[in-house]
């Protein structure tokens, strides 16, 4: 009997050997919060819910500002993860929240007035409130010291910021911020934000962080469309120089973050680089347009997401932009590629580097 049972130790300790290695090699969950680029289908007014958003989506038009997939979503596949929902999915049909929840809003920012212009967006603050009412949901689920394993294993991915600036403080006729804080200040103001909502999440368990830089704006067709005097092939470098105000301090933010050993890890997601190296090879990854829409967009401020019903361009993969904004399905999966286990696609790792520590 004796040995029996320390036979069937062995097995059990053995077995537990197997899952720990398993479970070391990937995150146990991933929980999403952003704008448009990440947004698979929270909002209800800023929506790209009709075609011919989502023509080349299995669900169709869901709410994602895309041809296709987003870039959380590709992503999502390559950390073996199924279909990760959007919190409005888990409200409104159960959807299973263990493998992750997403959070992103089109529209939104760091600050809460970012892109109210646009109608009910959920600013970064209040996509944390809505992980707390998950966490919730979870906590009936699992033990205490369960719930905490898992959430330490967790992927945070956060990609916000760019409609603090395209929603916000390069459109004065809407919103004051750039009467009141010069660019410094502005940035300042804003990371000081942003390290509050991390330092947060953070306090809810949460220990793997990958914290993005606002892309390139300046590159964005609209931006071009706006600024017309910048020469063909290039971006507007006000714009730009704008954003780099705010990923030079998040850099920052994200080393002291890593030196104040908080006992997790975070790490800069490089996408001003990412997507500057995407604009400068397009061709290489057999994209013949980079700084044209792929849909037909309106011509009038709140318009210029694509018109309904209004077939799109045919080539959709070899377009770098779907609409106004917002990278084709073809982009995505580049970037989500990179985003993974590109060399120098994070600092101080990338997500797959992340996910073994
Ligand atoms: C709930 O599910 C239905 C049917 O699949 C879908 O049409 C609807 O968009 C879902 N709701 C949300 C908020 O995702
Ligand atoms: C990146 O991940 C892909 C998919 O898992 C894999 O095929 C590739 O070898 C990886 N590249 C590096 C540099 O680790």
């Amino acid at each position: 009997m004796e040995a029996r049972c320390s036979f069937l130790l062995l097995i059990v300790i053995a077995f537990s050997s197997i899952i720990e290695v398993i479970a070391k090699s990937q995150y146990t969950t991933m929980y999403v919060f952003g704008d448009s680029l990440s947004d698979p289908g929270n909002n209800e007014k800023v929506s790209a819910n009709y075609w011919p958003y989502g023509i080349d989506f299995d669900k169709g038009p869901t709410g994602r500002f895309c041809n296709g997939k987003l870039l959380v979503d590709f992503l999502g596949e390559l950390l073996g993860f199924p279909v990760i929902p959007s919190y409005a999915d888990t409200i409104a049909n159960g959807s299973d929240v263990l493998s992750g929840v997403n959070y992103a809003s089109s529209g939104s920012g760091i600050l809460e007035d970012s892109g109210y212009a646009l109608g009910r967006v959920i600013p970064f603050g209040k996509q944390i409130d809505n992980l707390k009412n998950t966490m919730n949901q979870l906590e009936n689920q699992m033990q205490t010291e369960e719930l905490n394993n898992y959430l330490a294993k967790a992927l945070v991915f956060v990609a916000i910021g760019s409609n603090d600036y395209i929603n916000n403080y390069m459109i004065p006729v809407l919103y004051k911020s750039s009467l009141i804080y010069d660019p410094q200040q502005y940035a300042d103001l804003l990371v000081q934000l942003y390290k509050g909502h991390i330092l947060e999440l953070h306090t809810l368990g949460l220990r793997k962080f990958y914290l993005t830089e606002i892309p390139p704006v300046g590159c964005i067709p609209i931006e071009l469309t706006i600024h017309v005097a910048t020469p063909s092939g290039e971006c507007d470098s006000s714009s730009n120089n704008l954003v780099q105000m705010f990923n030079i301090r998040l850099k920052s933010l994200v080393y002291n973050l890593n030196s104040e050993n908080l006992g997790s890890i975070f790490t800069l997601g490089a996408s001003y680089k990412i997507l500057n190296d995407l604009r400068d090879n397009a061709d290489s990854y057999g994209f013949k347009v980079k700084d044209k829409t792929c849909c037909r967009i309106g011509n009038t401020i709140g318009k210029l997401i694509c018109l309904p019903k209004e077939v799109p361009c045919f080539n959709r993969d070899e377009y770098l932009f779907w609409d106004f904004a917002h990278p084709t399905q073809a982009a995505n999966r580049i970037l989500a590629r990179v985003v993974y286990n590109g060399t120098s696609s994070g600092f101080p790792v990338n997500i797959q580097e992340m996910a073994e520590m």
